[in-house]
C-alpha cells in the first residue's frame, strides 16, 4: 500500500522523517525513490516489514531497529485472535532476524522485544506491552542522537570547519537527527560548520541520493564528490574531521560502516585529518571480540553493474558487491556515543564504557 503525502519534518529540527508509527500500521519513507520522489509505503505484518529492511525500502542501522521493533507489534496485532499468539510473534521475531545481517541494531531491538514479549500473560497484554517497547525504542534513538550532537562538538574545537561524511547517517537513516549526521546539524547550528563534503557512496549512492537531499533540504551546505575524490579532497586541508556512523562496534573497538569507510580511515591517518565514529550504543557489540567476527553483507551484482536499471557494465560480469567493510579501532580517534566520547578506542576503553555490556 502507498500513502500520498509531503514530506515530515518535524516541529524539533530533527530533519526529514522516514519512520511514522501511526498506532495500527507503520509507514515507511520510501528510500529508494529519493530524491526524485517521496512515496510512503504502509505496513501491517510482519513480512512485508522484513522485505522492506531486505530491500532497502528502510535503511540505516538505528531505522532497521526501530522498523523491526514495529515489525514485531504487527505481528502481535495479528496475532491477536489465534491461540497461540506468543508462537506467531517469536517465529515473527525469527524472520525479521534473517532481514540482514551486518548491523547489530536489528538484533539488538528484536531482542528488547523478544524479552519484553516473555513477561506477556495474554495477546492483549502483549500488544500494549510491545507497542511501548517499540516507541521506547524509536524515541530513545532520538534522545541518543541528539546527546552524541552535544557529545561531538565538546571534542571537535570551536574554529568553523569543513568535514567529510560517507553514506547516510541522517534523519532517514535513525528515529531522527541523525549519527553522524547528526553531529553535522549539531555544528551547523552552532556555527561551527563552513562545508560538509558527502561521499556519493557507490554502489548504493546513499550519499549523493540521500545526504545530499537531506542537507540541502536544511540549507547546510553540501558538495557532493565521487567516492574516489576523498583523497584529493583531503588533501587540500579545510576538511578537519571525517565523520562516519556504524553497523557494529566491537568490543576492541574496531567498527563496521558502510563499504569504503575502511578506507577513508586509511586515507585520513595519512593526511592528518582526525576521524570520528558516532553512534549510539545500540551498535555496540560486546559480545564479539574484533571486526573479523562481524558478519559482512553481501548483495546482488546488479547494484554495481547497473545504476537504477541502466546497464553501466558488460551483462553478466562477475561483481563482488560487500556493502560493508571493517575499520580497525587504530585508524579511529573517536566513537561517540550517548554515553560519552571514547578516544583512541581499545579493548580497555571499550569495557569501561560499556561495563555491563560485557
Ligand atoms: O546499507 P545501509 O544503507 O543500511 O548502510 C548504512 C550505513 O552503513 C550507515 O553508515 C550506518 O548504518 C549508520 S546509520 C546511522
Amino acid at each position: 500500500m502507498t500513502e500520498n503525502r509531503s514530506n515530515h519534518s518535524d516541529s524539533d529540527n530533527l530533519g526529514t522523517l522516514a519512520i511514522l508509527w501511526h498506532g495500527d500500521y507503520l509507514a515507511l519513507l520510501d528510500q529508494r525513490q529519493l530524491p526524485d520522489q517521496e512515496i510512503w509505503l504502509t505496513f501491517t505484518d510482519a513480512r512485508t516489514v522484513a522485505n522492506a529492511i531486505r530491500d532497502m525500502v528502510v535503511r540505516g542501522a538505528p531505522a532497521i531497529g526501530i522498523s523491526a521493533a514495529y515489525g514485531v507489534v504487527l505481528a502481535a496485532r495479528q496475532s491477536k485472535d489465534a491461540g497461540h499468539w506468543k508462537f506467531d510473534i517469536e517465529a515473527a521475531v525469527d524472520m525479521l532476524a534473517q532481514s540482514r545481517p551486518t548491523a547489530v541494531n536489528l538484533f539488538w531491538a528484536l531482542e528488547r522485544m523478544k524479552t519484553r514479549l516473555q513477561a506477556c500473560q495474554s495477546a492483549a497484554e502483549a500488544i500494549a506491552n510491545l507497542t511501548g517497547e517499540a516507541e521506547a525504542i524509536h524515541a530513545e534513538d532520538v534522545a541518543a542522537n541528539q546527546l552524541m550532537g552535544r557529545h561531538a562538538l565538546a571534542i571537535m574545537g570551536e574554529e568553523p570547519m569543513a568535514v567529510l561524511t560517507h553514506c547516510n547517517t541522517g534523519a532517514l537513516a535513525t528515529g531522527g537527527y541523525g549519527t553522524a549526521l547528526g553531529v553535522v546539524r549539531s555544528l551547523w547550528r552552532a556555527n561551527r560548520l563552513t562545508r560538509v563534503y558527502a561521499d556519493e557512496t557507490r554502489p548504493w549512492l546513499q550519499g549523493s541520493r540521500l545526504t545530499a537531499w537531506e542537507l540541502q533540504q536544511e540549507g547546510i551546505p553540501v558538495t557532493l564528490n565521487a567516492d574516489s575524490a576523498a583523497a584529493q579532497i583531503l588533501r587540500q586541508g579545510d576538511v578537519r574531521w571525517v565523520i562516519v556512523g556504524a553497523d557494529r562496534i566491537t568490543a576492541n573497538g574496531d567498527v563496521a560502516n558502510k563499504i569504503g569507510t575502511y578506507s577513508l580511515a586509511i586515507l585520513a591517518r595519512h593526511h592528518g585529518v582526525r576521524f570520528m565514529v558516532v553512534a549510539p550504543s545500540s551498535t555496540v557489540d560486546m559480545a564479539l571480540a574484533s571486526g573479523s567476527d562481524i558478519p559482512i553483507e553481501e548483495r546482488d551484482g546488479t547494484e554495481v553493474r547497473a545504476v537504477r536499471g541502466v546497464a553501466i557494465a558488460p551483462e553478466g560480469v562477475e561483481v563482488y558487491n560487500p556493502v560493508f567493510d571493517v575499520t580497525p579501532a587504530e585508524l579511529i580517534d573517536a566513537i561517540v556515543t550517548e554515553n560519552g566520547v571514547i578516544e583512541r578506542p581499545d579493548r580497555e576503553s571499550m569495557k569501561a564504557m560499556f561495563p555491563a555490556r560485557v
